[in-house]
């Protein structure tokens, strides 16, 4: 069995981004023309997956907006003939059904996902955080449900990450059983400098077996105070098997400042009209930085 549905926990109070998230959630800063949660949504239903679970808190509800029907924008947008942008609006509420689940206190990414157990119920789903975006030729979910289809356990994207950044991460050590897929043999949540070897970072896109949330109600509080899915996914692990899929594609954190800027320059640089002014601009730029 594939999974339908995704997770996609927008409850964080996104404090590396102040003051810009003070009212604005961090997923819904604009990369270019969208909010980052627009390509995650995108990626996922490119993915073939159906429904969103939205996990969110109080001040996120501009997210749930998002992805409704806009009555009076739509009704004025065609009034006025403005079809393209029209069509536009229209093409996100249409992307797929969103259900919310509230987090009532930010307790945790594992909290966060345990939250979302009765609706989601027993079967394999999907996690993206809100604010990691890959860029990817084959969207980095879809990447992962092949692995997850061959393998029928819980997987985990990483990416290999420099020394120096290993303990801002999860980090997974295991055995590679065939290229880019590692069977899990610990997973870690920031480890100290010195207490790993392997550089292989977990990202936010995860495959997991409905089993989690049982691994979650066993899971106490950990690193920062907080329910941690790593740990959760280490009992998982112990228990079943867990699997780290070094995904093809480039990965931006877009709840950093320096991510965002990042990701908002690559984003346009690929925007088919933006593109080709903005690489220009980009060259006159690093001329006047020679
Ligand atoms: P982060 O740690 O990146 O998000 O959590 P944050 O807490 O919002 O950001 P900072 O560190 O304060 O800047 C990863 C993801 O998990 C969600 C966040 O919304 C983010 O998408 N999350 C985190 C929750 O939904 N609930 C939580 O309790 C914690």
């Amino acid at each position: 069995m594939l999974p339908k549905k995704a997770v996609i926990p927008v409850a964080g109070l996104g404090t590396r981004f102040l003051p810009a998230t003070k009212v604005i959630p961090k997923e819904m800063l604009t990369v270019v023309d969208r909010p980052t949660i627009q390509y995650i949504v995108e990626e996922v239903v490119a993915s073939g997956i159906k429904e969103v679970v939205l996990v969110t808190a109080s001040g996120k509800s501009a997210i749930e907006d998002h992805f409704d029907y806009s009555f009076e924008l739509e009704t004025f947008l065609a009034q006025k003939g403005k079809l393209d942008l029209l069509n536009q609006v229209r093409q996100i509420s249409n992307l797929i059904e969103v259900v919310s689940v509230r987090q009532k206190r930010p307790l945790g990414l594992g909290h966060a996902v345990h939250v979302t157990e009765q609706v989601v119920g027993d079967q394999p789903f999907v996690v993206c955080l809100g604010d990691d975006l890959v860029e990817a030729e084959e969207p980095c979910v879809y990447q992962m449900l092949k692995v997850f289809e061959k393998y029928q356990e819980a997987v985990v994207a990483v990416q290999e990450v420099a020394e120096e950044e290993v303990e801002r991460y999860g980090i997974a050590e295991g055995e590679e059983v065939e290229p880019g897929v590692y069977r899990v043999k610990r997973l870690v949540e920031k480890p100290k400098p010195g207490t790993t070897s392997s550089r292989l970072a977990v990202i936010g896109r995860y495959i997991l077996r409905p089993e989690i949330y049982d691994c979650l109600s066993r899971t106490l509080p950990g690193v920062g105070g907080e329910i941690q899915l790593t740990d959760a996914l280490d009992i998982l692990r112990k228990e079943r098997g867990l699997y780290a899929y070094k995904f093809k594609g480039r990965r931006f954190d877009a709840g950093d400042k320096l991510g965002f800027l990042q990701a908002t320059v690559h984003y346009a640089l690929d925007h088919p009209e933006l593109g080709g002014q903005f690489r220009e601009y980009l060259k006159e730029i690093a001329r006047q930085l020679d």
